[in-house]
């Protein structure tokens, strides 16, 4: 079956398979969205399944959830699961303080709440996904569907403060249609280039009314599971200090 993959999936199911081995039995854990995600689902169930691991899972969006259950995992929501152990999830951009940028399948508000109830959270990738800046993907903030206009002036108003190479945005759109997140909200995409404060960016960003919440992940991640084609992986932990485990989470 690997042989069939291309050297990115490649890359991704290593990722998945090195993360998939900090599940211990018992656990209850997060399952993040997207295309990597989805192989760490494939190969938890096969692992859960292997070893009779009794897992309860909290998905981060309702295409995990459907994967989830399709793989025979045991999924709950958060309100019966509470607190996780562990979450496992993709992220777009990933900088070397393990600040990410997440929400490219627009889930990263689910994403961020089930990362924050966790313990731990490991993030996958493969090796294109690390940046020294963030800002070359497009930084999504999901706002509510009221007043979606003047909540975007608002947003490039307050962004007239950072130190980013561009201010653009752009309403998501799928098809021809906005796309519209499992909240039934609305993804505003911010073409920064570059975020010289992303700490700073992602408190300013969910003060602005109408805004539900940004794709930066910061102090969130403790691990980085790094996948290569040759199926090699590097791990790498937070900075002392960073992630919810360091700070006694
Ligand atoms: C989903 O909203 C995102 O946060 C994903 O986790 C992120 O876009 C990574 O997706 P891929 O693994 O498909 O690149």
């Amino acid at each position: 079956m690997a042989a069939e993959l291309s050297p990115g999936d490649r890359a991704k199911q290593a990722a998945a398979e090195r993360a998939v081995g900090f599940v211990e039995d018992g656990m209850k854990l997060g399952l993040g969205t997207g295309s990597t995600a989805a192989f760490m689902l494939r190969c938890l169930a096969a692992r859960a399944s292997r070893e009779n691991l009794r897992l309860t899972c909290v998905p981060t969006s309702k295409r995990t959830a459907d994967l989830a259950g399709s793989l025979g995992l045991d999924v709950v929501s958060l309100d019966t699961a509470r607190w996780l152990d562990l979450t496992i999830d993709g992220a777009d951009e990933v900088d070397g303080d393990l600040v990410l940028i997440k929400g490219g399948g627009g889930a990263h508000l689910i994403e961020k709440i089930v990362a924050t109830a966790s313990d731990r959270m490991v993030v996958i990738a493969d090796a294109g996904k690390r940046v020294a800046t963030l800002g070359a993907f497009p930084l999504p903030v999901e706002v509510i569907r009221f007043g979606w206009r003047t909540t975007q002036a608002l947003i490039e108003e307050a962004l007239a403060a950072f130190d980013v190479d561009g201010r653009a945005s752009a309403l998501r759109l799928a098809g021809a249609e906005p796309f519209v997140t499992d909240e039934g909200n609305y993804v505003i995409d911010l073409q920064l280039g570059r975020i010289g404060d992303p700490r700073g960016l992602a408190l300013v960003l969910n003060q602005v009314p109408g805004v539900v919440e940004n794709g930066l992940f910061v102090d969130i991640c403790d691990r980085l599971v790094i996948g290569h084609p040759d199926g090699t992986t590097e791990v790498i932990e937070a900075p002392a200090g960073k992630g919810s485990a360091a700070a006694g989470v």
